[in-house]
C-alpha cells in the first residue's frame, strides 16, 4: 500500500497508447502494475513488441507485459496502419525492447495481478475490449477485486472509424457488449472528451521542451499530426488513450454523466455504435460514467509533469 492508485494498462500501441503508457509510469498517483496487449491499430505481434519498447525506452523492464487476444471475438480484425503506419509507432526510432513479454497469457497476467494486489485494481483497455471480455468471462470471481474499468472508447456523438462508431468498439463491438454489461463500475472517456485533447504545434513545441521522453511523444505526435490531416483535415491529433489515464490520476479533469450504454452489434451501417441514452429517455439502469467534458489545460500540464519526471 504505497498511496498510489494500482492500475493495469490492456493497449493497442499506437502512438497515443504509447503515451498513455509513459503517462502511467511518470506519474507520482499510480501503479502501474501490468500491461497486456490487444490486436488493433496493428495485429497484436506488433502491439505487443511496441509496448515492451516503449516501456523498455522508459526503463520499466519490471512491468510484465503478455500478448492477448490476436483477433476480436467474432469478427475479423481491422487495424489503423493508415493512422500509426505500419509499424503501429512509425516516426521516432525506438530501440529494441531490453526484455521479452511474459509466458503467462494476458488472462493469467490479469488475475495473478489482481488476486496479488493487497487492494482492488483499476483496468484500463484503451484498446478494442477483446482481452477484457475474454478475461471476464473466464474469471467473474475476480470482478470483486477490480475497482472500476477506465476505457477509452465510444462516442456519445459521432464516430472515427465509421460516421457511427469509435475504433476501438468498431473493432470488436461483441466484447464491448459485455463489457458494458458487466455491472462494473465503467468510466467511458470516448470522442466526446479526447477530442478535445488535440495536439496542436503549441503542444508539440512544449513536449520538445521535456527532454528525451517529451522529444519522442513530440515526434509521436508530429506523425500521428500527418495522417490525422490527411485523413481528418486538422493537425491537433488527439491525445485519445491519455486521456483515460488522466483521469485516474486527477479525476476533476474529467466531467462525466452517468448514461445508459448500449453496443450496436447487428447493423453493418452502425456496427459498434455505443449509443448513449443521454437524457435517460430509455428508462434503463445507467452502466457508465460516460465523459462529456475535459478539462485541457488541466489535462496537458499532467502529461508534461509526468513526462517530465520520466
Ligand atoms: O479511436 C481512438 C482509439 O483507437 C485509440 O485508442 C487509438 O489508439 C485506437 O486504438
Ligand atoms: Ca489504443
Amino acid at each position: 500500500m504505497n498511496g498510489k492508485t494500482p492500475i493495469i494498462l490492456d493497449v493497442d500501441p499506437g502512438h497515443d497508447d504509447a503515451t498513455a503508457i509513459m503517462l502511467a509510469c511518470g506519474s507520482e498517483k499510480l501503479d502501474l502494475l501490468a500491461v497486456t496487449t490487444v490486436a488493433g491499430n496493428v495485429p497484436l505481434e506488433k502491439t505487443t513488441r511496441n509496448t515492451l519498447k516503449i516501456l523498455s525506452l522508459i526503463g520499466r523492464p519490471d512491468i510484465p507485459v503478455s500478448a492477448g487476444a490476436s483477433a476480436p471475438l467474432e469478427r475479423p480484425l481491422h487495424t489503423a496502419e493508415n493512422v500509426h503506419g505500419e509499424s503501429g509507432l512509425d516516426g521516432p526510432y525506438i530501440p529494441e525492447a531490453t526484455f521479452a513479454a511474459d509466458e503467462r497469457s494476458a488472462t493469467e497476467l490479469l488475475a495473478d495481478t489482481i488476486e496479488s494486489s493487497p487492494e482492488p485494481v483499476v483496468l484500463v483497455p484503451v484498446g478494442p475490449l477483446t482481452n477484457i471480455a475474454l478475461f471476464l468471462r473466464e474469471r467473474p470471481d475476480l470482478k470483486e477485486d477490480i475497482s472500476r474499468i477506465v476505457l477509452m472508447g465510444g462516442s456519445v456523438g459521432l464516430g472515427n472509424t465509421t460516421p457511427a462508431a469509435e475504433f476501438n468498439i468498431y473493432v470488436d463491438p461483441e466484447a464491448a457488449r459485455e463489457v458494458f454489461a458487466s455491472n462494473l463500475p465503467i468510466t467511458m472517456c470516448g470522442l466526446d472528451v479526447t477530442h478535445k485533447a488535440g495536439a496542436g504545434p503549441e503542444e508539440r513545441k512544449r513536449l520538445r521542451s521535456l527532454g528525451e521522453v517529451g522529444g519522442i511523444v513530440a515526434e509521436f505526435v508530429e506523425f500521428f499530426a500527418l495522417t490525422y490531416e490527411k485523413i481528418y483535415g486538422f493537425d491537433a491529433p488527439p491525445l485519445h488513450d491519455p486521456v483515460a489515464v488522466a483521469s485516474i490520476i486527477e479525476p476533476g479533469i474529467l466531467q462525466t454523466r452517468p448514461m445508459h450504454v448500449a453496443v450496436e452489434c447487428g447493423s453493418d451501417l452502425t456496427r459498434g455504435e455505443t449509443v448513449c441514452d443521454l437524457h435517460g429517455v430509455m428508462k434503463k439502469k445507467p452502466n457508465a460514467e460516460v465523459g462529456v467534458g475535459l478539462d485541457r489545460e488541466r489535462f496537458f500540464e499532467l502529461l508534461y509533469d509526468s513526462l517530465e519526471r520520466l
